[in-house]
């Protein structure tokens, strides 16, 4: 398993300590960031997991597929990876890549829909409730079938900042939930 990502970190963080507690039957085999810097990977450097930045440009899906291979990956998580996925990744995974979006899908989702903007969308449509979506990646954003969606209450005064970290909650269930049912 995979963990992609330029993100905090905090799906992956979830999804590892399920996976160490035994509640999801995988393990991270590698963490591949598209920057040095971000948090995920520092926070992979430090629990000692494999990692490997690949830096998008030329031979981007290449390269990538390649890290993959090396590190005999079978399923790939997505976790705050902005980006659609290389065709050649894809093809190479056939439902095999999960992502997980902040949000009902297939409400507040598509390009340029992620973290605080997702929240920022939930909040002017005047939502009664969110929550997240774990679902298979396909070459269009958010359009994949959803696995697993949990549900979480809007109130009044909500801030997009109270929402995500309400909805963050969720997430961090939700993922190695997800897991659990597709790696049976
Ligand atoms: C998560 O909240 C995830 O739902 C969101 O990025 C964050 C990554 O956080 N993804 C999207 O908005 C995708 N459209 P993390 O790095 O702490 O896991």
């Amino acid at each position: 398993m995979f963990v992609g990502t330029r993100g905090r970190g905090s799906n992956l963080r979830a999804i590892h300590d399920a996976c160490s507690r035994g509640e999801v039957p995988g393990r991270v085999a590698l963490v591949v960031g598209t920057r040095q810097d971000s948090g995920a990977i520092e926070w992979a450097r430090e629990a000692g997991l494999p990692i490997v930045v690949v830096e998008p440009g030329e031979g981007y899906g290449p390269r990538l597929l390649d890290a993959l291979k090396q590190a005999s990956v079978d399923w790939i998580c997505l976790a705050g990876y902005l980006r659609l996925l290389p065709a050649e990744v894809l093809q190479a995974f056939p439902n095999r890549v999960l992502n997980i979006h902040p949000a009902l899908l297939p409400k507040h989702g598509g390009k340029g829909m992620y973290g605080m903007h997702v929240h920022e969308a939930v909040l002017a449509a005047g939502e009664d409730e969110s929550g997240c979506t774990v679902h298979y990646v396909t070459e269009h954003y958010d359009e994949g079938a959803p696995i697993l969606q949990m549900r979480c209450p809007v109130f009044p005064g909500d801030t997009p900042e109270s929402l995500a970290a309400r909805v963050l909650v969720l997430e961090h269930q939700a993922y190695p939930e997800a897991l659990r049912r597709v790696l049976h």
